[in-house]
């Protein structure tokens, strides 16, 4: 099987551990073990009577329970822990299609929700989202990809990298359409509890053909245990745990403690994980409106993600190779998102204020040297 480089983690590997200010990445500032024990409430002692035992296919048993209380309305049968989401990702596309099915994903996307399938030899249709309109999701345009009735509908809301979402009846409305083209509809909410204009929208686990993934990574500041889950019904996560036998069996134990004390105080984490960021969105909306006409901000529903567009530039990747190399400032060029969006970049505003103001500075100290060198040229959008 032969997979598309996933441009965005290896960007990310080439840079993510090699500046000092990380404005690119799409997490919000992730915790220490012990800021995690304040906020939860417990001990590190409480581990020593753990023996390293196996867990299970499914999930720990408390770690299940927990997650099934939040998003299933406590069915744990619905519920599968897994590395992460991108194991989920990996495990369902491999598990649901075949080669020639159709799957139509939100484009632009993270890439695993969309290349996995095109590995297995699906065909791909995009629902393209676009500046122009702001990114809003236009679902006459879905209706009219599903009429080819496809075997998935892919989307993630909030989206990465724009941060936009979609209302609850737009949410009503997509799932009516998958309904009707008898399709999976996949649900990616890795940012859906981290919203600012409006309230989260709860994946749509009603609808008998939803796949949902959750993570640990991105709204709660855990990437590093690696935790994520999907809600999906009990006859299809049994056929993915077939698969999952030759992959990574069970997600380790250790893990499940973290994580299962970071959902049972899910609330706590991230009501102060999304002050920190709805701060920090204030500062990137005033930085972006003394930008003027350099660039262009479509403001986020969710996640600490914007999609940033720099009018008139066309090499964005160089500008961001230079910030790294150059600066020591993570920004990911929105070239890993597709060769239609060179002239963007995912700007993450999840991380301290510290690193955001820093890495504001840097890039208004590139615009500054490119301008100097074109005389103006591209500045003024030439
Ligand atoms: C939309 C989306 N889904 C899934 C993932 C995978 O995250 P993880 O494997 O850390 O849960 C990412 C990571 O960036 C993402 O952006």
């Amino acid at each position: 099987m032969q997979v598309a480089i996933a441009r965005l983690e290896e960007w990310m590997r080439l840079y993510y551990h090699n500046v000092d200010h990380d404005i690119g990445s799409s997490g919000v500032r992730d915790v220490t073990i012990e800021e995690l024990r304040t906020i939860c409430g417990f001990e590190l002692s409480e581990l020593d009577p753990m023996v390293f035992h196996d867990s299970e296919s499914f999930g720990g048993r408390a770690l299940r329970a927990a997650l099934a209380d939040r998003w299933t309305g406590g069915d744990v049968g619905r519920m599968m822990v897994t590395h992460g989401s991108s194991e989920a990702i990996y495990i369902v596309m491999h598990t649901v299609l075949e080669p020639g099915d159709e799957i139509v994903v939100v484009d632009p996307a993270y890439q695993q929700l969309y290349d996995v399938a095109g590995a297995l030899g699906c065909r791909i249709a995009r629902w393209g989202l676009r500046g122009d309109d702001g990114f809003a999701a236009d679902l006459t345009a879905l209706r009219t990809l599903a009429a080819h009735r496809p075997r998935m509908i892919v989307v993630n809301f909030p989206h990465n990298p724009t941060g936009i979402s979609v209302t609850p009846q737009q949410q009503r409305e997509l799932v009516a359409i998958a309904a009707e083209a008898g399709a999976w509809l996949v649900w990616d909410h890795a940012f859906g509890e981290l919203t600012y204009s409006a309230a989260p929208l709860p994946p749509p686990v009603w609808y008998d053909r939803c796949i949902a993934f959750g993570t640990f990574s991105k709204s709660y500041g855990l990437a590093g245990i690696r935790v994520g889950w999907c809600v999906a019904p009990p006859e299809l996560l049994a056929r993915m745990a077939v698969l999952r036998d030759y992959i990574a069996l069970y997600v380790s134990p250790v893990l499940e403690f973290f994580a299962e004390k970071a959902v049972r105080n899910a609330d706590r984490i991230v009501a102060m994980q999304q002050a920190h960021a709805a701060g920090n969105l204030r500062l990137l909306a005033d930085w972006a409106a003394r930008m003027g006409d350099r660039v262009r901000l479509h403001p986020p529903d969710g996640g600490v993600t914007a999609f940033v567009e720099f009018p008139g530039r066309l090499d964005v990747t160089g500008m961001c190779r230079r910030l790294a190399e150059r600066h020591r400032v993570l920004l990911v060029p929105g070239e890993c998102f597709g060769d239609d969006f060179r002239g963007f970049a995912r700007l993450g505003f999840g991380g301290t204020t510290a690193e955001l103001t820093a890495g504001l500075s840097a890039i208004e100290e590139v615009l500054r040297e490119d301008s100097s060198v074109t005389g103006g040229r591209l500045a003024a959008g030439a």
